[in-house]
């Protein structure tokens, strides 16, 4: 069968590799792909929003199967449309996509079914949320956005100076575009941060391994939010106390209240929780794999990933067992000098094999180009480099062997993943 991936960063290499392993696949696609994913995938040159784009070329191509992972085609409706022309596809409808695509829908889903989740208002209006803001006089003050955006639509105020200068610049300016014309203003939440992704076909759910991101630029948390600059699995706050409580009072709540609101979610649900003194609950929703959680989780994955796509497709979740290792996993993201700002790219980089991998590790590419058998940076996140240990301290110490032995110009990688 031919298998087509959409998407073009590290979390799609991860998928494509797991895929790989698959005698059901003959061929694998991706749209766009990158350097690295092009060893392993052939490339396609359409946008991952492009869903006419898409669906044209997986019906010219005989596609069998479609994974659809980033967020925005998610939102856009890719899922639909391809299932619309006949081709099977991984990954939320439309509406179910709604549960990341639209923060005022995922905090009233939650406020209505009981979720445990920051207290918040919804302001369409800047002086009302800012008469708010300055009425509840609690500092730090979390500001969000409430459609897309890239991960950085989310403001940490921590005071009321702050606060205004993130309403305006989000609901006036319009730094994100539409996704300002509403904010959700919430509760600042202590504890510990624990991403859980689960296969869900809106019956069943399989929590997968569990996994901490870094999402600050710089060691010990400094500096501007990025998209992710490494990832541990498990994560050692995870126990099998706070799992139970998860699934019970989270994981199946969520999955049951999306039947009742008539979108039932069937793909990758994305748990982004904190452990809170009054125990555990949701910080946000993605309706897809975490990048880089994926490149962590994954790995530690036993069983053949595209029978468990299919399975949640078909909604006999139920009917599979999947089996994890029992070994951890560390992946280090190195980064181009200046990202998540202004950066360079299309230097070469040295120390990967042809493949453009390093003994002893994974290299997942997220932003390269393969250019004359040599792999050049094309993006702000760059590579993640995945270690497998028996332990963290095992995996660690294979990610951080390899990331220093791997190098391009201006490369920035945080040096304490893992470390907390
Ligand atoms: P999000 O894009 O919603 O994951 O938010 C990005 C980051 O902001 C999260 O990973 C948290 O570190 C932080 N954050 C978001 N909401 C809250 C909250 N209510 N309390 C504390 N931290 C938060
Ligand atoms: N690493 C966070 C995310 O994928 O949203």
């Amino acid at each position: 069968m031919k298998v087509l991936v959409i998407g073009s960063g590290g979390r799609e290499h991860a998928v494509i590799r797991k895929l790989k392993e698959s005698r059901e696949i003959g061929k694998i696609f991706c749209a766009p792909g990158n350097g690295g994913i092009s060893v392993l995938a052939a490339p396609v040159d359409v946008k991952a929003t492009d869903i006419d784009g898409m669906v044209h070329f997986a019906k010219t191509e005989g596609i069998g199967f479609a994974v659809v992972t980033p967020d925005d085609p998610l939102v856009l409706g890719m899922a639909d449309a391809l299932e619309a022309a006949g081709i099977p596809a991984f990954g939320p409808s439309k509406a179910a996509a709604q549960i990341e695509g639209s923060k005022v829908f995922a905090k009233s889903l939650m406020k209505k079914y009981g979720i445990p989740t920051a207290k918040y208002e919804v302001f369409d209006d800047p002086a009302q949320a800012i008469a708010y803001i300055q009425r509840e006089n609690r500092f730090p003050a979390v500001i969000k956005a409430d459609g897309l955006a890239l991960g950085k639509g989310v403001v940490i105020a921590q005071n009321l100076g702050e606060a205004k200068e993130a309403v305006r610049s989000i609901m006036e300016d319009r730094i994100f575009g539409q996704s300002g014309s509403r904010v959700v203003v919430e509760e600042f939440l202590t504890g510990k941060e624990v991403s859980v992704l689960a296969f869900t076909d809106s019956h069943t759910v399989v929590p997968m391994v569990s996994s901490m991101d870094h999402k600050r630029v710089y060691d010990d948390d400094q500096g501007p939010n990025t998209g992710g600059m490494g990832t541990i699995a498990p994560s050692p706050y995870y126990t099998a106390e706070v799992a139970d409580r998860c699934r019970k009072e989270i994981f199946l709540p969520t999955v049951e209240a999306m039947n009742k609101e008539g979108c039932p979610f069937k793909g990758c649900l994305y748990f982004g929780l904190i452990l809170t003194e009054q125990g555990p609950k949701v910080i946000e929703y993605n309706c897809r794999f975490g990048d880089p959680e994926t490149q962590v989780v994954l790995p530690l994955l036993k069983t053949d990933l595209f029978t468990i796509f299919k399975a949640v497709r078909e909604e006999r979740l139920d009917q599979l067992d999947i089996q994890w290792s029992a070994g951890a996993a560390a992946c280090v993201i190195l980064a181009s000098g200046g990202y998540p700002k202004k950066y360079e790219t299309g230097f070469p980089i040295q120390g990967l094999d042809e493949q453009g991998q390093y003994p002893g590790v994974i290299v997942y590419h997220a932003g390269t180009k393969r250019q004359d058998g040599q792999f050049l940076t094309a993006g702000g996140r760059v590579l993640g480099v995945t270690g497998l240990g028996e332990d963290l301290p095992q995996a660690l110490e294979k990610a951080y062997g390899a990331a220093a032995k791997i190098h391009f110009p201006k490369v920035h990688y945080r040096t304490d993943i893992g470390k907390k």
